[in-house]
């Protein structure tokens, strides 16, 4: 019996998706906690791609449970479209399969536009956000005047706390960003219409995962963005509005930091970010590009370039501390091989000073500058390597230089973006 929590380790899109999709076969209930539809699977699943933004991909596993907790932010335009999506594919026939927290917080068509009117009215200050309201959302939630999805199920609650948001809502859009209000009626009615929809899915997930537990099931919760976009834990501001570590995972589902085995991190062998905030490793130049073209570096919620850079090893420790990682899966080794050499950087220099540690202040952080190791690149196609003796001996000191660097085991390598395209060292369900 295992519970295990996977999580970025970087800035996100570090290719859990893949990895959430081969731990699954191990699980019976997988289990988003934080987030929205902010983040973005791509899956490739035979020769098919498959995008999801909300659902878990678990939802692709016939006889799997997907459970959408109370700390993810979720638009029920999208649900609704990523459900009709699955059902004309083939998937989700039963909809018992998927059920959604009525404690989660609802993303809001004011949400949406004051997320948008805000960043375009930041000049300099732009966080990147991705759009879809999840900061905004967030804020009502922590402010304890969000809208959750049991108020949308009761009509005469829900038109209570429409009302009263309007009230604030469209001032702040007319007023203070100069953007159109809403009505009433335009939205009562819309959402209205999804909570038929909704209706069927939602449940108290806490006491179902609950029972679930008790009667021997094991558990994957699957997390979004990474470790360095978490609220309290990442570069803040340039972060997401929620819990995006390891302790996430129980705050946004109500299962107990006892129920939890193992804490897996997801990271790429070299690093990515999207939208605004320090990196100290990215690679404005060719090596950059060369990395972003490989690793096919586009959003897939936004299709933005993603920023390229190398390996960070004090990244990455840092997520082993926060997270207390129990493994590393080491993702998208294939995009490094070709390159001359290879560089992971071991620590920064500040002010004439050596940190071995992600200093806390932006101010700091923008002026770090990497300290790199650089090691020999290797070259060939090692998406067919099936162990790590069928690796090239220089992808391997690699792999075993991360490892050492980062203080914790690497359980995974991923070599290419197919489900069997996967060096799997160690099951964190088997323990
Ligand atoms: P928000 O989550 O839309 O508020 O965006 C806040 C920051 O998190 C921005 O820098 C986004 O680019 C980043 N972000 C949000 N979701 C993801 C993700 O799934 N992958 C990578 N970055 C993300």
């Amino acid at each position: 019996m295992a519970n295990v929590v996977i999580i970025g380790a970087q800035w996100g899109d570090e290719g859990k998706g893949k990895v959430v999709d081969i731990y699954t076969q191990f699980a019976d209930d997988v289990v988003r906690f934080q987030g929205g539809n902010n983040a973005g699977h791509t899956l490739v699943v035979g020769d098919e791609k498959v995008i999801l933004h909300l659902i878990p991909s678990g939802i692709l596993h016939a006889g799997k449970r997907c459970v959408i907790g109370n700390g993810v932010v979720l638009d029920p335009e999208v649900f609704i479209r990523e459900i009709t999506n699955l059902k004309a594919a083939g998937y989700l026939k039963d909809d018992s399969a998927l059920i959604l927290s009525e404690s989660l917080h609802l993303i809001m068509p004011y949400h949406k536009r004051i997320d948008l009117a805000r960043e375009a009215k930041s000049g300099h200050k732009k966080i990147g956000t991705t759009g879809r309201g999840i900061g905004p959302a967030y804020e009502d939630k922590t402010g304890r005047r969000g809208i959750r999805l049991m108020d949308l199920l009761d009509p005469k609650a829900f038109a209570r706390k429409l009302k009263d948001a309007l009230e604030e809502k469209n001032l702040i859009l007319e007023h203070l960003l100069g953007d159109k209000p809403f009505t009433f009626e335009e939205i009562y009615d819309e959402y209205m219409v999804y909570a038929e929809t909704l209706r069927i899915y939602a449940a108290d997930t806490s006491l179902l995962l609950h029972q679930d537990m008790k009667a021997g099931k094991k558990l994957l919760f699957e997390g979004a963005q990474g470790t360095l976009l978490d609220i309290d834990h990442g570069t803040y501001p340039f972060v997401t509005s929620s819990s995006t570590c390891a302790g996430g995972a129980c705050t946004g589902t109500g299962v107990s930091p006892r129920e939890i085995h193992e804490v897996i991190g997801i990271s790429k062998a070299y690093a990515t970010r999207v939208g605004s905030g320090p990196f100290p490793t990215e690679l404005e130049d060719e090596t950059g590009d060369a990395l972003r073209n490989a690793g096919r570096e586009f959003g897939s919620t936004t299709g933005r370039p993603r920023r390229c850079g190398w390996f960070d090893a004090v990244v990455a420790r840092y997520a082993v501390r926060v997270n207390g990682l129990s493994g590393i899966a080491l993702t998208k080794l294939d995009v490094l091989s070709g390159l001359e050499a290879v560089k992971i950087c071991t620590g920064y220099t500040f002010e004439g000073k050596v940190l071995d540690e992600i200093p806390a202040q932006l101010e700091v952080i923008e002026k770090c500058r990497p300290i790199y190791e650089e090691m020999p690149g290797w070259e060939g196609d090692i998406t067919t390597a099936k162990s790590l003796d069928e690796l090239p001996e220089n992808a391997r000191n690699y792999i075993n230089r991360v490892e050492e660097l980062c203080g914790a085991p690497i359980v995974l390598v991923s070599v290419g973006p197919r489900r069997d395209e996967t060096i799997i060292l160690r099951n964190p369900f088997e323990g």
